[in-house]
């Protein structure tokens, strides 16, 4: 019985090893620290599947932790103010909605939502970037860290509310007129100068916009536009990521309602 009961011990060790090894090279941490609840959102990039089932619920105060394959790459960013209730109308969420479901299967989010980028690449032994992007817009601040503090790890907060910030002409407003996103200038527009295409596709002809440094003085350390220089791309080596939406106390978003 003893015997037996060591080999069944020393056999999910092997299997728990196998699952480290196969499934878990990577280990995200999103926590949220807004006042209210958000809907984190995951999207692979073309050919890596889909983690943490593409979409989850996650109260205030709590983090959620789950395994990413040590290849990944793709986009997490979170929607507010969701309402799956099968009998309430699409969209279900009124920031960064995918499709009006829960798990987003592979849906990248109606923008403006600050996006977080990953390329992952663990498993070849090279550093991981990762980056957040305001190219589609804001709709929450958040913090990219390792979860070994690393200096050069961190992707830090806004200095600024953006939603306070946020020009009339790029609001999102909610059903209660409160101001739950801001788009970018190229979401808003769809011009070649904003959007860094055509003509102005390379970062010589693209250049910082009126509305692209108010995102950059709010948010400083994400990309405000398509070529921001110098690049705010953070390549670093480590198997853990914690993301924290609404890092910091300030302004009006403390006083958000769900
Ligand atoms: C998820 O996406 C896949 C591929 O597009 C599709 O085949 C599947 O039906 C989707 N599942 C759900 C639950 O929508």
């Amino acid at each position: 019985m003893k015997f037996l009961g060591s080999f069944v011990t020393f056999f999910m060790f092997l299997l728990w090893n196998h699952f480290l090894s196969e499934v878990g090279a990577c280990t995200f941490y999103v926590s949220n620290k807004c006042p209210f609840p958000i809907w984190p959102a995951t999207a692979p990039n073309q050919g890596h599947p889909i983690i943490a089932n593409g979409g989850f619920h996650l109260p205030p105060g709590k983090t959620y932790r789950f395994p990413a394959p040590g290849d990944w790459s793709g986009r997490i960013w979170a929607r507010t103010g969701c309402n799956f209730d099968p009998t309430n109308h699409k969209p279900a969420c009124e920031t960064g909605d995918c499709d009006g479901k829960l798990e987003c299967n592979g849906s990248i989010g109606l923008p403006p939502a600050t996006l977080i980028e990953f390329t992952l690449q663990i498993d070849k032994k090279k550093p991981s970037f990762y980056d957040v992007s305001l190219v589609d817009g804001y709709n929450l601040p958040v913090h990219v860290s390792t979860k070994d503090p690393q200096t050069k790890c961190h992707i830090g907060g806004c200095s600024k509310n953006l939603k306070a910030e946020c020009p009339l002409e790029l609001q999102v407003l909610n059903g209660r007129g409160e101001v739950v996103a801001c788009k970018s200038a190229c979401l808003a527009y769809n011009l070649d100068s904003f959007c860094c295409r055509n003509a102005y596709g390379s970062p010589d002809k693209c250049r910082p916009t009126v509305y692209s440094k108010l995102f950059k003085d709010a948010c400083p350390f994400y990309y405000s536009y398509a070529f921001d220089r110098p690049s705010p791309l953070v390549n670093c080596a480590a198997d853990d990521y914690v993301i924290t939406f609404c890092p910091e106390k300030w302004g009006s978003d403390q006083h958000m309602s769900s």
